[in-house]
């Protein structure tokens, strides 16, 4: 299986003879300028790469970031996992999903000469490890540079992490270089099944080695929200209670779950999306400037916001089904209570947030895609004549859209043009549409350059993973003992019918602590 691995490697030469041009291997993309790492050696190990997310994601990532001249001349990719295969097979499997993302014939055929496929019998199959890695290191051997780096991708499930992280301690980890590992959500059920999973790999690699991916840190939107927020001093003296009523963070797909109901079920809306996804985007908004830009000023800075969050309940949240779930034939439970749906209000204890009610809400199978945090400014107090048009004055938002169309909006009032004294709601947009030559990568791409450039300020760290279980345990607990039912509605809707009203009175509620005072 492994054998003609280095061979084919070493005859490999980067340029070929063609008319199309190949990424240049001392060029490196101007948006990234060049690190220590492009002159070493770098080699990758997709483990699970069979499975659906290394099609999908991980390799055409790679080849992304292959075409951009952004990893290094002296790269290999190795792919493992327990499905036998030979080197060209995983290139045929592979070779559909890389050729869709548009990039040339050419390159997909010049990145998959660098792919190769190992196969064991479990995920800590020693004996295939030592094959897999000796001819890894053969490949570090012929390279000039004195630093070889490797790099880990966990495409699994999450039972086989431990085999996977041991034998990786055991046999994988470089001996000039830096060693890291890439894990892939769902990282546990709830607390106690978080805290085991933690420990599972803590005990083999240090914190600094582990890169836990949640793609929605890898959005544009999302990576922009810290220098939008902190380099404009206009937003700093209103972001905050005293100018803003509520935050609204909504995620909508318009596919229901599309042939995973067995793997959803398990799972429901909120470990799917609010625990991790819509959390991530919340703690960003919410926190406090990070004392610094390094990785972990800003994940402390995410951290105190978990700190300060209150404990969800379900008198906090409201549930949905939509009709027809469970006639999914993967779902064995026809009479499962899991939310496909779910609004939350969140309450952040700081003198920054306290009294402002955070909603967050997240469905599949309704009526369009998108993801936004919407901030609702207070009402306006002032101005006699703003008071006595007869319209409503709506209240101003600022609306991050991160999908579809990602943008930055700020809904204000403004007078209709003309003889007009009324107002009318006006936009003033930043689309990311209209910005010419616009390179937006996929979020798998852009983490994983920053897993290779070593910043881990877009990946969770252990202490924010475990309180965001223990925000959420409480509720998930309930959901599953109590075994309410979430409401029905009907797929392509906006949600239950009742959210509309609940919408109403939890964003204008008061936090138990205002009401305390
Ligand atoms: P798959 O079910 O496709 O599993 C990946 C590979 O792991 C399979 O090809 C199989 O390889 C092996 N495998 C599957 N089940 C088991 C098992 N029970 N025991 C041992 N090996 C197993 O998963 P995905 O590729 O979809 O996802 C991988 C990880 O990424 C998961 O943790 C998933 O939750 C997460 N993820 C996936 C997303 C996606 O879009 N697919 C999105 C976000 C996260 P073989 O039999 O050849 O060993
Ligand atoms: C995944 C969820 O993490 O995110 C899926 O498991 C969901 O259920 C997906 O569809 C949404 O990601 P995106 O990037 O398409 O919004």
């Amino acid at each position: 299986m492994v054998s003609s691995a280095l061979d084919s490697l070493q005859n490999f030469s980067f340029r070929k003879d063609s008319d199309e041009i190949l990424p240049d291997p001392d060029s490196v993309h101007v948006a990234v300028s060049k690190e220590d790492w492009h002159d070493e050696v770098l080699s990758i190990v997709v483990v699970g790469a069979s499975g659906d997310l290394a099609k999908k994601k991980t390799y055409p990532s790679l080849l992304k970031l292959y075409e951009e001249n952004l990893l290094p001349k002296e790269l290999t990719i190795y792919g493992y996992a327990r499905s036998s295969k030979t080197h060209e097979g995983l290139r045929q499997h592979l070779y559909p999903h890389l050729i869709k993302t548009g990039t040339s014939e050419h390159i997909v055929n010049s990145f998959l000469e660098r792919c190769f496929y190992y196969s064991g019998k479990t995920y800590g199959d020693e004996s295939a490890y030592t094959s897999m890695i000796g001819d890894l290191a053969k490949f570090e051997s012929t390279s000039e540079s004195t630093v070889a780096n490797r790099l880990f991708y966990l495409a699994v499930p999450p039972n086989v992490f431990g085999e996977s992280g041991m034998v990786i301690k055991k046999i994988g980890m470089a001996t000039t270089g830096w060693t890291r590992l890439v894990i892939e959500k769902p990282f546990g059920h709830d607390l106690d099944s978080c805290n085991e999973l933690l420990k599972t790999l803590s005990d083999d690699f240090d914190e600094e080695c582990l890169y836990r991916i949640d793609h929605y840190l890898g959005k544009e939107v999302v990576q922009n929200m810290i220098l939008f927020r902190f380099s404009n001093p206009i937003w700093e003296p209103i972001w905050n209670r005293k100018s803003i009523e509520s935050v609204t963070i909504t995620f909508k797909e318009n596919i229901d779950t599309n042939g995973r109901g067995g793997y959803f079920d398990k799972f429901g809306i909120i470990r799917d999306i609010l625990q991790n996804h819509l959390l991530q985007v919340l703690t960003l908004f919410a926190m406090e400037p990070p004392e610094n830009d390094d990785a972990d000023s800003i994940r402390d800075a995410k951290v105190e916001v978990l700190k300060n969050m209150e404990i969800i309940s379900l008198d906090d949240c409201l549930l949905g089904q939509y009709d027809g779930y469970s006639d999914d034939s993967t779902i064995e439970n026809k009479d499962t209570n899991c939310p496909t749906y779910a609004a939350l209000r969140c309450w952040i204890h700081t003198p920054r947030w306290e009294g402002v009610p955070f909603i967050l809400q997240a469905g599949k199978a309704l009526d369009e895609k998108l993801c936004e945090v919407r901030a609702t400014f207070k009402p306006a107090k002032t101005l006699a004549s703003v008071q006595s048009v007869s319209k409503k004055i709506e209240p101003s938002e600022l609306v991050l859209r991160l999908q579809p169309n990602p943008a930055i909006e700020l809904h204000n009032n403004t007078k209709i043009p003309g003889l007009s004294t009324s107002p009318m709601k006006s936009k003033m947009t930043m689309s990311y549409e209209d910005i010419p030559d616009l390179s937006n990568p996929d979020a798998y791409t852009r983490l994983l350059l920053s897993v290779m450039r070593g910043d881990q300020g877009s990946f969770v760290r252990d202490d924010e993973l475990r309180r965001s279980w223990e925000i959420f345990t409480p509720l998930l607990h309930a959901i599953d003992d109590t075994g309410v039912r979430p409401l029905p509605y009907k797929p392509t809707s906006k949600g239950p019918e009742e959210r509309v009203k609940w919408m109403e009175k939890m964003s204008k509620a008061t936090s138990p602590l205002q009401s305390s005072l």
